[in-house]
C-alpha cells in the first residue's frame, strides 16, 4: 500500500472546495474516466485575482487530495501567479506524494493550465489531452505532455514517465517512443532499439509469462486497485482471472487485450493471445 502523508490523508478524508461552481469564470477539464482519472477545476476570477476555486474529480485518494490542495493553493493568487504553479508545488503542499502517484499532481497542473487558458480565450484542445500528438494510446498522453513532465521533474526512465503521466503503463507499445522523448528532453542521443528476442522453448516461454505477469503486469494493475492471476497457459494462449477493481470493470476487455496481451506480446512472444477464464 502507498505511504501517504498526514496532509494527504486530511485532504482525502475532508477535501476542501468540492463540487461544481455555477458562476465560475472558467473551467479546466483533464483526463478521462476511461483512463482511470479525470479532474474538472472551476475558478472564479475577479480583477485578475482568483477569488474562489472548486473541483470535481474521478480518481484515487491522491487525485482527490491533489485537487483539494490545488484549490487552496490558487485562492487569492493572481492569474499570472497561478499560471506558475507546477505539479511539484501541488505535491509539496501535500508534504509529498508516493512517486507512483505523481500523475495526480500533474493532472492538477494541467487542469489549472487548461482553466487559465480558457479564461484568457486561448485554445485548450480536447479535455482528454493537451496539444501535441498522442504517443500513448492507452492513456491518451501526448508527446508535449511527456516532454513537459520529463523537463519539469528531471525524469530519466520509462517507469518515471509512467508514474508522472501514466503513459507507458498499459500495453507497452509506446515504450520506444517514450524512450526517444526522454532522450530528446534531456538532450541525449536516442537509444538504439533492442534486438529481436530469440525463440523460446515451451518451458522457457511459460516461465517468462509467469515472470512478466508477476513483476510487470500485476504492479501496474495494482496501481489502480486491480490485480490479475494466471489461470492457465496452453501454447500461445494465456488464460487469466482479473481481481480487485478490475473485476467487472467495463474496461476489463481493454485491460486483457490491450495492457496484458500487449505487454506479453512485447516481452515474451508477438503471437500470444490472452483471454479471461
Ligand atoms: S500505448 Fe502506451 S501503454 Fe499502450
Amino acid at each position: 500500500m502507498w505511504e501517504y502523508t498526514d496532509i494527504v490523508k486530511e485532504h482525502f478524508l475532508n477535501p476542501k472546495n468540492v463540487g461544481e461552481m455555477k458562476d465560475a469564470s472558467c473551467v479546466g477539464e483533464v483526463g478521462s474516466i476511461a483512463c482511470g482519472d479525470a479532474l474538472k477545476l472551476f475558478l472564479k476570477i475577479e480583477d485578475g485575482i482568483i477569488r474562489d476555486a472548486s473541483f470535481q474529480t474521478f480518481g484515487c485518494a491522491s487525485a482527490i487530495a491533489s485537487s483539494s490542495a490545488l484549490t487552496e493553493l490558487v485562492k487569492g493568487k493572481t492569474v499570472d501567479e497561478a499560471m506558475k504553479i507546477t505539479n511539484k508545488d501541488i505535491a509539496a503542499a501535500l508534504g509529498g506524494l508516493p512517486k507512483e502517484k505523481m500523475h495526480c499532481s500533474v493532472m492538477g497542473e494541467e487542469a489549472l493550465e487548461a482553466a487559465i487558458k480558457s479564461y484568457r480565450g486561448e485554445d485548450v484542445g480536447s479535455h482528454e489531452h493537451s496539444e501535441g500528438e498522442i504517443v500513448c494510446e492507452c492513456f491518451g498522453v501526448t508527446d508535449e505532455q511527456i516532454l513537459h513532465a520529463v523537463r519539469e521533474n528531471d525524469l530519466k526512465t520509462i517507469e518515471d514517465v509512467t508514474y508522472y503521466t501514466k503513459a507507458g503503463g498499459g500495453c507497452a507499445k509506446c515504450h520506444e517512443k517514450i524512450e526517444a522523448l526522454i532522450a530528446q528532453a534531456r538532450g541525449e542521443a536516442a537509444p538504439t532499439p533492442a534486438p529481436a528476442p530469440k525463440k523460446l522453448s515451451n518451458l522457457q516461454r511459460m516461465k517468462l509469462i509467469e515472470e512478466v505477469l508477476e513483476k510487470e503486469i500485476r504492479p501496474r494493475l495494482q496501481l489502480d486497485g486491480g490485480d490479475i492471476e494466471l489461470a492457465d497457459i496452453d501454447g500461445l494462449t494465456v488464460v487469466v482471472n482479473l481481481r480487485g477493481r478490475c473485476t467487472g470493470c467495463p474496461a476489463s476487455q481493454a485491460t486483457v487485450q490491450g495492457t496484458v496481451q500487449g505487454i506479453l506480446r512485447e516481452k515474451v512472444d508477438p503471437e500470444i493471445v490472452v483471454r479471461e477464464a
